[in-house]
């Protein structure tokens, strides 16, 4: 399958949030990927439902939501009404993971689970068969604009010969100091779906960015 592009509005323009999601509306971007913070889980705090709901309005493309928050059963249908096609938890903020997966599913989105960088991709082994998508943190997950964690290479191709295994079709997404310079090799190790905020929203010519991180690998199938 084609790999997807998902732009993260973190690193948007906040003064004029339309524009910016009028260039990827008219993109090659595949999604818009929106990280949801509590300044709990992570030390910092992004925009809750209220917000997600507007960006839905803007869209016309699916919000692939990540919620970066403690407790986030609490809040996954509010989540879906605001418009999360995609909703992704974190692993590390789940005691009851199995749980909350049917919970996502329930609401009729597509369910995701995030490990952070120092999360083995092998506590997955049990709910593989349910996850529509893992997220691999290539960064401390917080902020925007942070450098690649290299150690996420081997995460993608444990998790990839796990998924084949398993012969599931999670996708495998990756979030964090992706670009230009290290898409290509990203992908080639399994990825599906990329990421990519500063490296888009900060690039001269955003919409460009996004046709080039499409166009990787153009001939090649990897996964
Ligand atoms: C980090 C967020 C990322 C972030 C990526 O906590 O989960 O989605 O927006 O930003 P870049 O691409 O700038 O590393
Ligand atoms: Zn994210």
């Amino acid at each position: 399958m084609k790999h997807l592009i998902a732009p993260s509005v973190l690193a948007a323009n906040y003064r004029n949030l339309q524009a910016d999601f009028d260039m990827v509306n008219r993109s090659e971007a595949d999604w818009y990927h929106v990280d949801v913070m509590d300044g709990r889980f992570v030390p910092n705090i992004s925009f809750g439902m209220f917000i997600v709901e507007f960006m839905k309005k803007m869209a016309t493309k699916p919000l692939d939501v990540h919620l970066m928050i403690l407790e986030p059963e609490k809040y996954i249908e509010d989540f879906r009404k605001a418009g999360a096609e995609v909703i992704t938890v974190h692993y590390e903020a789940c005691p009851h993971l199995h749980r909350t997966i049917q919970q996502i599913k329930e609401t009729g989105a597509k369910a995701g689970v995030a490990l952070n960088p120092h999360t083995p991709v092998s506590l997955l082994s049990e709910v593989i068969e349910d996850l529509d998508m893992v997220l691999l943190m290539s960064v401390n997950p917080g902020f925007g604009g942070q450098k690649f964690i290299y150690n996420t290479i081997p995460k993608i191709q444990q998790l990839r010969e796990m998924i084949t295994t398993k012969n599931t079709s999670t996708l495998i997404e990756i979030d964090g100091g992706v670009g230009l310079q290290n898409a290509e090799e990203i992908l080639r190790a399994g990825a599906n779906v990329l990421v990519a905020g500063s490296s888009v929203f900060g690039s001269a010519n955003p919409s460009e960015t996004i046709a080039k991180l499409k166009a990787i690998g153009k001939d090649e199938v990897w996964v």
